[in-house]
């Protein structure tokens, strides 16, 4: 059901697109627009744009765009309702409480709730006498019971309906339960604890909800499931996007974040009072943990196991992280140990001066880049250096540079010009490729409009003639009728661009100025970014009614020829012979 339009107006006036968007981006005045760098793909060069004159975005390089509640919609991965209703708390703007549609809301909640219990169920039970097995292995690994307490740590006992069991008794009803996966369906048609005779973790939202649970196996148990089991993603969860013990972490991270693999070592750490660590949640790192973190820090510093797997793992985040603009260090432990074991054996002093000796990011590269070289002949030596010399080139820093160019050409006996030379021609040659991907990124969008609209490759001109009049329309509302004279809904050709043409037409006609807010029901995230970037574009600058009327004419021909083949229906060779042929019929007209 649909909120009424004064509220959502109401809540967009209050609701600035710029200050809403602050905590996210950080975005400079360009003209009488912003431009940033876009939260939702990784760039370099900022193709995230915000047109504060009507209270949309588009950007560029991903397609993605809209008003005010798209962009927190997707930011934070709402639904569009639940969108609306974060702008209106945050404005103080009440809602009338029902007669929406939230039953993705209620799900949620429901969801929310289960894991609320099943934490509680676990955390009893490990508190248990039953749970003595689980509290003397935890306790075992150096964990006190204040730890035990403070991440709410818990144990499954060993069976295969104890949860179900108990959320039931609660009322809980399967299917929900099955949504949260704390319990699985089997082939038989069973139904059966997920996590059984496990230590385990609840995974906690920056809000402070359960979301979700990683369940350790005892040590030589874990054949049947693995190590560990986790939750899949679930409405509320989404692995990639979350970070074990970022609850806790968002609060004293201001200066740094120290990431490590597991969650043991998350815990450890923050026994010992190093309350700033998180770790990816089995997954290798992600870009959207990567701007979770952004958000919260302005340094990153990697701990990864010293295993192969471990500096594979860093140097993966090491670009992902290089891609943000935080800070990234590198801690590496010494004898193949984990930052749990690390801190167990040498304590929490030893740790922070291994963590105030964290090696840059380049250091960290000019270290490991030796590895399989042998240094002592010359031709080592070279392609030492040239593999150097294309680290240094990535820094932006002069002083970075010339700090390192120096160390190398003292330490290998190589002059100091020839080295700055070759860093140098990387840097060039560098440079051109950025550019390239510059161009790539942002003249020429790497999105394709016919993923939006996948008719689109059907009627080539023609399509491109409805979005120039769909533009056209929005920006100047006052040629509605020069528009309906000619060009009713139905003579579009493509079926989205229908159904857009007919509801501009329909706001215009009620007396309204169109705006994106008003098509925020209708039309899907990625529907939006389009009609964002129409609605934005210069279609409508120069002669706004000759353009208007020649793109009507153009769809109009190319609907006629339609009839005299249906595309639709042409096989793939039909299609290109037409294509061919209206592609002529342009020219001569020109
Ligand atoms: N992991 C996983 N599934 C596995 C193995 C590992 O999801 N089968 C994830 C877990 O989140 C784990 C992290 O990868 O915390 C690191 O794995 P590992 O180093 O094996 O585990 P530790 O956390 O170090 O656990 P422990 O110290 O108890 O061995
Ligand atoms: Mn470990």
């Amino acid at each position: 059901m649909a909120i009424p339009e004064e509220i959502i107006n109401e809540i967009k006036y209050r609701n600035d697109i710029e200050t809403v968007m602050a905590p996210y981006i950080s975005l400079k005045r360009r003209g009488k627009n912003l431009v940033g760098l876009c939260p939702f793909h990784n760039e370099k060069t900022p193709s995230f744009t915000v047109y504060p004159e009507n209270g949309s975005f588009y950007c560029f390089g991903c397609g993605v765009g809209g008003d005010v509640f798209s962009f927190v919609r997707q930011i934070e991965n709402l639904d569009y309702i639940e969108a609306i209703k974060l702008l209106a708390e945050r404005s103080g703007i009440a809602l009338p409480q029902d007669g929406y549609d939230d039953s993705m809301q209620r799900l949620k909640n429901t969801i929310f709730e289960i894991n609320r219990e099943t934490a509680r169920f676990y955390h009893t039970y490990l508190m248990s006498p039953e749970g003595k097995w689980a509290l003397d292995y935890l306790t075992g690994r150096g964990l006190s019971i204040a730890t035990i307490k403070h991440f709410g740590l818990g144990a499954a006992p060993d069976g295969w309906d104890n949860l179900i069991k108990h959320l039931k008794g609660l009322g809980y009803s399967i299917p929900d339960m099955i949504q949260a996966n704390v319990i699985g369906k089997s082939q038989r048609g069973t139904y059966y604890d997920r996590f059984r005779k496990r230590v385990m973790f609840p995974i906690i939202n920056i809000r402070g909800k359960v979301i979700g649970f990683s369940g350790r196996a005892m040590p030589g148990e874990d054949k049947a499931g693995g190590k560990y089991v986790n939750t899949s993603d679930t409405p509320v969860y989404k692995k990639s996007e979350n970070l074990f013990a970022m609850n806790f972490a968002k609060n004293h991270c201001d200066e740094r974040v120290i990431l490590v693999e597991g969650n043991m070592d998350v815990i450890s750490l923050h026994q010992a009072g190093f309350e700033n660590a998180v770790a990816a949640l089995g997954t290798s790192f992600t870009d959207e943990q990567a701007k979770l973190l952004s958000r919260y820090t302005k340094e990153i510093v990697l701990i990864m196991d010293s295993d192969a797997a471990g500096q594979k793992a860093a140097r993966r985040a090491g670009e992902i992280l290089g891609n943000t603009g935080l800070d990234v260090r590198v801690v590496l432990l010494p004898d193949g140990k984990d930052p749990d074991e690390y801190i167990k054996k040498h304590g929490a002093a030893r740790f922070k001066a291994l963590l105030d000796g964290a090696v840059s990011e380049i250091e960290y590269k000019l270290l490991t880049a030796v590895e399989g070289i042998d240094t002592g002949s010359d031709d080592g030596k070279l392609q030492y250096l040239t593999r150097a010399a294309q680290i240094i080139a990535e820094s932006n820093d002069v002083m970075t540079r010339d700090l390192y160019i120096g160390r190398l050409s003292d330490k290998y006996g190589v002059s100091r010009t020839a080295l700055e030379t070759k860093v140098k021609d990387i840097q060039k040659k560098n440079l051109k490729q950025r550019e390239k991907r510059v161009f790539d990124e942002i003249v020429r969008p790497k999105f394709d409009r016919s993923d939006i609209n996948p008719e689109r490759r059907l009627y080539p001109a023609g399509s491109i003639a409805e979005e120039t009049v769909i533009a056209i329309l929005l920006q100047h509302p006052d040629f509605l009728e020069a528009a309906t004279e000619r060009l009713k809904p139905e003579n579009m050709l493509t079926s989205l661009n229908r159904r857009i043409y007919k509801a501009v037409c329909e706001c215009i006609e009620g007396g309204r100025t169109p705006d994106l807010s008003y098509f925020g029901e209708m039309l899907s995230p990625a529907e939006m970014g389009y009609l964002a970037s129409l609605f934005n574009s210069e279609k409508g600058d120069k002669n706004a009614l000759i353009v208007l009327k020649d793109s009507i004419k153009v769809i109009l021909d190319e609907g006629l020829n339609k009839k005299t083949g249906d595309t639709k229906n042409m096989s793939v060779d039909d299609w290109a012979e037409n294509l061919q042929r209206i592609i002529e019929s342009k020219q001569k007209g020109k």
